[in-house]
């Protein structure tokens, strides 16, 4: 009988359907997807941190605005992909439980430091950029919860990547040198990490090959990450910035530029926990869960209240 009901689920994937919380689904699909959103939701969550270092550091109020309005931004994309998680039977406890155990992943990108204003403007431009490139064909995603979160967040996103975008070309055009130099160093050290968002290299990608077949992932790891470079270097070149890549050459015969080796063995240290802030990324959330103790046993016992009441 489930074979039945997973030839039929084939086929609805297949003609193009999107299926509802309330749909039979394999438990497979379910997984994929719980283990999918969850993680990005984490990635929402943890990618506070490396930003709201510079809350207090920004140079004028209105870059200090704007990174407030972009860092509450990334909480709410958060919350909203928890509780699209949430639709497919998981809990918030389970997630964050998987989250503060070091069981569950987060994009790798935030456990690298944010160690000047530039790196406000560069993750802006470059990790919000790559970001987009990858949310922008989860918008289809056959799973419709996630693709209806997708949509929302990704207007909020080209926001984050423009004013990131902005605040370079306001330091690389009316800037000291010492505020170019500190844009390029900025993009020294993002580069690479942002590239690395995208995931392995379709060879080496376990979940690919089901992902699309099951239309949760539209476009390859390796495909979406060649967009991304095609796009960017030429914004590279109006920002006045080179990318750390001597290997970086456009191909007129195919139309996309080479580009060199990515550090594969720094990308799985860095999955694994062992990047330069893995620890202090994890232990700023579990202290945040545990300071917060307080605030959700207050909000449970004021719902149970008024739950009571209403019953009264
Ligand atoms: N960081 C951490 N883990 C990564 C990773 C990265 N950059 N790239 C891949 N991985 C993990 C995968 O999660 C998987 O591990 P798992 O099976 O334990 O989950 C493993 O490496 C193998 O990778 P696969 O390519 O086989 O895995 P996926 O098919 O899941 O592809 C993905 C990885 C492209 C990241 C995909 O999960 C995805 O599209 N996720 C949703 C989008 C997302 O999370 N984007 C990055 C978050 S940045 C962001 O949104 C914040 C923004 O506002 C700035």
């Amino acid at each position: 009988e489930d074979k039945q009901r997973s030839e039929a689920f084939e086929a609805r994937i297949d003609a193009g359907d999107f299926i509802e919380a309330k749909d039979w689904m394999p438990e497979h699909y379910r997984k994929t997807l719980v283990r999918q959103i969850s993680q990005h939701a984490h990635s929402e969550i943890v990618g506070m941190l490396p930003e709201g270092n510079w809350i207090t550091r920004a140079p004028t109020l209105k870059r200090k605005a704007i990174l407030l309005a972009k860092v509450q931004d990334e909480g709410g994309h958060g919350l909203y992909l928890y509780s699209a998680a949430e639709t497919l039977g998981t809990s918030r406890d389970q997630m964050l439980e998987a989250l503060h155990s070091g069981k569950a992943k987060y994009s790798s990108i935030f456990n690298y430091p944010t160690l000047s204003w530039a790196d406000i403007g560069v993750i802006g431009w470059l990790v919000d950029g790559a970001a987009i490139m990858n949310q922008v064909p989860l918008c289809r995603c056959s799973y419709a919860p996630y693709a209806r979160a997708m949509i929302r967040i990704c207007r909020e996103e080209s926001f984050h990547q423009r004013q990131g975008y902005e605040s370079l070309l306001v330091m690389m055009q009316n800037g000291t040198a010492e505020q170019k130099a500190m844009v390029q160093d900025a993009v020294n050290r993002w580069w690479w990490p942002s590239l690395m968002m995208f995931g392995p290299e379709d060879k080496d990608s376990p979940n690919s090959e089901q992902s699309m077949r099951w239309g949760i992932k539209r476009i390859s790891n390796d495909d979406l990450r060649q967009k991304f470079v095609d796009a960017t270097i030429p914004q590279a070149e109006v920002l006045g910035v080179t990318v750390p890549d001597p290997d970086l050459k456009w191909n007129a015969a195919t139309e996309h530029y080479q580009f060199g080796r990515i550090d594969w063995a720094e990308f799985w240290r860095v999955v694994g926990g062992d990047g330069p802030c893995n620890r202090e990324r994890l232990a700023a959330r579990v202290k945040a869960w545990d300071e917060g103790e307080w605030v959700r046993e207050a909000a449970l016992a004021h719902a149970s209240k008024q739950a009571t009441k209403a019953q009264a």
